[in-house]
């Protein structure tokens, strides 16, 4: 398919999502923030009563998921979950279910859907290994533990919630580990992957540093037809 895409995989509180929805904007490209599905997965889950760890339930609900993205609002059914889906306890869900093959399958057709012109910017763990193995550009964007779990400590102070420090890294690590581990699709950068440490980096210079790559991808792929 000729609709370019930028694949950006990483850790959470990488800064992945901020980086790649900057580079949509920037671009004039769609944007698939893929975490949200599978935290809209998870809370449907539990909205329903369903065991996150029942895979075939929890596919069921994937696949029929009633999510919309409207004006920087994110629905379920009618439901605004902008800030619902956000909560960590649907992030650590969002996590276990996202460990379920039958729950990556069903949510896979709904990913590529968002693949149109001019172009997509696709952020979550396996965009560039999975589900666009065929992205012009792919980013694997990561920040240590300490440096991801200091900056999702200043979110969540910033919008008025308390924090405790360490255990924000503990619960990065065990996430990390969770996701770096499961059998289906684990988070790893793909082969052809630019690799991007952004923990002594703002994301001005990240944003930059994915435009650049991709521009040199374009060049290359243009060259190589
Ligand atoms: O990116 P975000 O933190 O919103 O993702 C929530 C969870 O969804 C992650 O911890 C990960 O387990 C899962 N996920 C995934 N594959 C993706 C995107 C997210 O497994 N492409």
């Amino acid at each position: 398919m000729n609709v370019p895409v930028i694949a950006i995989d990483g850790p959470s509180a990488s800064g992945k999502g901020t980086v790649a929805e900057r580079v949509a904007t920037r671009l004039g490209f769609h944007f698939l923030d893929s975490g949200a599905l599978y935290r809209l997965t998870a809370l449907a889950a539990m909205k329903h009563g369903v065991a996150l760890d029942d895979e075939a339930g929890v596919a069921q609900l994937a696949a029929a998921l009633p999510a919309t993205f409207r004006d920087g609002a994110v629905w379920l059914a009618e439901e605004d979950v902008t800030d619902a889906i956000r909560a960590e306890a649907v992030g650590e869900g969002a996590s276990k279910v996202a460990a379920l093959p039958a729950v990556r399958a069903a949510l896979l057709d709904r990913q590529r859907a968002y693949r149109q012109l001019p172009g997509l910017v696709a952020d979550g763990r396996d965009m560039g290994t999975v589900v666009f193995t065929d992205a012009v550009a792919k980013v694997f964007l990561t920040a240590s533990a300490e440096a991801r779990a200091e900056r999702r400590y200043k979110q969540l102070i910033e919008k008025g919630n308390s924090a405790n420090l360490p255990a924000l890294v503990a619960d990065m690590q065990a996430r990390d580990a969770r996701d770096t581990a499961r059998a289906v699709a684990p988070l790893k950068p793909a082969a052809d992957a630019l690799l991007l440490d952004t923990t002594h980096m703002d994301i001005e210079s990240a944003v930059q540093a994915v435009l650049t790559h991709y521009a040199l991808c374009k060049a290359r792929s243009k060259q190589g037809n």
